[in-house]
This record gives structure tokens, sequence and C-alpha cells, in this order.
């Protein structure tokens, strides 16, 4: 696996990336950053070359894959028709951290869409994520660059550790920025609905769209009845090795000074419990209270008071309680408004719906 390193991100000459759009043009694997989380990508009009995604990262071949576009004139080859929503949710929010559902043209692969009619669509805003499409000169189908199970990368470090060797380059732009992964939305049906969510919020969306609905799916543990309307929405994504307990409050009681009070002291409860009996305990806590934490490797996640910094450092962490081998995980949790709502779905999946009331 080659890593190309590019000089200065404000800055990128055609030349960093010229083999990367070769690699991808003629069927091979290519790990780039963009706004959301390292991408692992393949040319999505080619089935053989998506089939070796699937490979790399170990992924169910029934998931399908996002096809990233440069620019927004790529999606007419790509789907049936672009429905008003579709066409709204463009002009609002592209380029930028925001997938979108269309009916599927016989131009791409059933490979490529894991059997369905329908593609799902993104034109990320990173400049080198758009540069080195734009220089394939093909849609780019990639999902995150992890290994399936494992949290997503937003560092090339990440993407290293899981795809050495398994592929054919690396494309090392810095961290990401905002560190979860894109809001996806099915415009394919009468009711625009959000299937992932992400940092386009559904408060952003209602005020594009109006009317917005949200996957039952994603709000809580899947009984036999909801099926995820995003396929890989169904498989214990983002999990940490260690056991994840989060610590919520109350539903209705949100994240007011009491309510954190007794997250903390929760915490600090179950925390001593296990390391009294000799576990290797992790507790996720913010910069606000970081200081309050008796025992345990303790790392703050980012700041309450700045859910992007959340967002930003969430897969991180996980990685890191990983690397640090510990047996237990307490965390915190946060409101599920505005961009709270993506961060309490990864962090309720990694817990494996693992919620304590408190
Ligand atoms: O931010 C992102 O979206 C990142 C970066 C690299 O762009 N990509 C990403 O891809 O998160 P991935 O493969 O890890 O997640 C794609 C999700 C999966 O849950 C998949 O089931 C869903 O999108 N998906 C893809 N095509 C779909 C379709 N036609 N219908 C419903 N869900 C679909
Ligand atoms: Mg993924």
């Amino acid at each position: 696996t080659k890593r190309v390193k590019i000089e200065d991100t404000a800055r990128i000459h055609d030349r960093e990336l010229l083999e990367a759009a070769e690699i991808l043009r003629e069927g091979g694997l290519v790990a780039f950053p963009t706004e959301t989380v390292y991408g692992l990508g393949a040319n999505a009009l080619d089935e053989a070359a998506a089939r070796k995604i699937y490979e790399a990262k170990g992924r169910p071949s029934d998931n399908p894959l996002i096809a990233h576009v440069a620019d927004p004139e790529d999606v007419e080859a790509l789907v049936e028709y672009i429905p008003e929503n579709g066409r709204k949710l463009m002009e609002a929010f592209w380029p930028g951290p925001l997938t979108m559902i269309f009916p599927k043209s016989p131009a791409v692969p059933y490979g490529t869409t894991g059997g369905l009619d329908t593609v799902a669509i993104r034109m990320p805003s990173d400049p080198v994520a758009n540069r080195l499409i734009a220089l394939a000169g093909v849609p780019v189908a990639a999902p995150s660059a992890n290994t399936s199970g494992r949290p997503s990368p937003t560092t090339a470090d990440h993407v290293w550790q899981d795809m050495n060797g398994r592929i054919d380059m690396i494309i090392d732009g810095g961290p990401v920025g905002i560190g979860v992964e894109s809001t996806i939305v099915d415009v394919s049906c009468r009711i625009p609905t959000v299937l992932r969510p992400g940092a386009i919020t559904m408060e952003m969306l209602r005020e594009v769209l109006g009317e917005v609905k949200i996957d039952p799916a994603i709000l809580g543990p899947m009984g036999a009845d909801v099926k995820p309307k995003a396929p890989g929405m169904k498989y214990k994504h983002y999990a940490p090795k260690a056991e994840l307990t989060l610590v919520e409050p109350a539903e209705g009681q949100g994240e007011d000074a009491a309510a954190v009070e007794r997250m903390i002291l929760r915490v600090n409860e179950l925390a001593k419990e296990k390391l009294a009996a000799g576990s290797r305990v992790g507790i996720i806590c913010t910069d606000e209270s970081r200081d309050r934490y008796e025992g345990g490797l303790v790392r703050s996640i980012g700041a309450r008071a700045k859910k992007e910094t959340v967002a930003h450092n969430l897969y991180a962490v996980l990685r890191e309680f990983d690397d640090l081998k510990v047996d237990y995980i307490y965390s915190e949790s946060f409101s599920e408004d505005h961009l709270g709502q993506a961060i309490m779905n990864r962090l309720s999946k990694a817990a494996g719906y693992h919620i304590e009331r408190v």
C-alpha cells in the first residue's frame, strides 16, 4: 500500500493525485479523505472494482455503496430522474455531508448498489476528494475506509491500521473536519426520509423541505418488525472491542446541569465497581466534566457546549480504547437535537443499545 501525503490541502497540485486517479480508473482501490470520514474508493461503474471494496473491508455484499461525484451534473447519468426534493437538497447542501437515495439508471451496476434499484450519491466538499474524483473522471464508490465493524477512520493512520496491505494507495490529507458519516436522505419516496443522521441535521432538512420523516430503525434497538431502509444500519457498526455502556438521563430531561450531574455520579459509580474487581475501565467524558472522574482511563470526547468537537473526536476515542485494551467503557450521553442526534446514533450503536437511565 502506497501512502501519499498532500503537502498543503489549501493548495493541491494535480500531480499529487494523478497516480491515484489512474488507479481508480483501472479498477484499483484508493483511500482518500472527505469532510466526514476517510473513504475507500473504487470506480462505481466497475463491478469487479466494487467487489474488491467488499473484500478489503470484510463487508457483507448486500450492503450498498455510496457513489461520490465531483459535480452535480454527474448525477444525471447515474439516476432514472432527479426528484424535486432531491434538487432542492442538492442546491442547499452540496457539496457537503449529505447523501441522497435516487432511483438508479442502468449505468450503475447492482454490484455497487447491493442488488437494489436505488443508488446513494454524494458530492463531498473536501477539496482533495473533489479533485481526485474529477481527475478520475468516473463516479467513485466509497464506503468508510475501516474494516467492517470497526469505528470509521478520521485520520490516515486509522486507515493504515485497517487497510495496509489490502489496498493500492492511501491519500493522507490530514484529519477530517466533521468526524461522523454523511446524513442519508431517501428522496425517492413521497415524504423524504432520513436513513442515517449526520451533520446535515433534521432541523436543517426541515427548513428546506418542510415535512421530513426519520427511519424508525435509527432511533432505537431493532425489533423483528423494524428493518432499517439503509441496509448498513442493521449491522453492529462502530463497535469498540470493550463493552460500552451509555449513561443517559431519563427521557425528556435533556442535558441540564442536574441531569449532567447525575450522569457523572453514575459513571463514576459504575467505573469504581469494575475497577475494584480488577478490570481495565475507560471513561468517555467531556471537557466540562473531565476533572470529576476519580479512576480509570479518562478521555474527553470534546466540549458539551460545542457538539462539533464531540462528533470530531468520537471515533478516535473509541479506537484509542481499543488500543488500550480496556474491558469496559462508560460514557456520558448527549441530547438528541441538532448534531446530537448523529452523535447519539453512533454512540448507541457502539453500545449495542446498552443504556442505563439515571
Ligand atoms: O460520509 C459518508 O457517507 C462516508 C464517506 C466516505 O463519504 N461514506 C460512508 O459509506 O459512510 P458507508 O458505506 O460506510 O455507509 C453507507 C450507508 C450504508 O449504511 C448503506 O447501507 C447505505 O449507506 N446505502 C447505500 N446505498 C443505499 C441505498 N441505495 N439505499 C439505502 N441505503 C443505502
Ligand atoms: Mg461505514
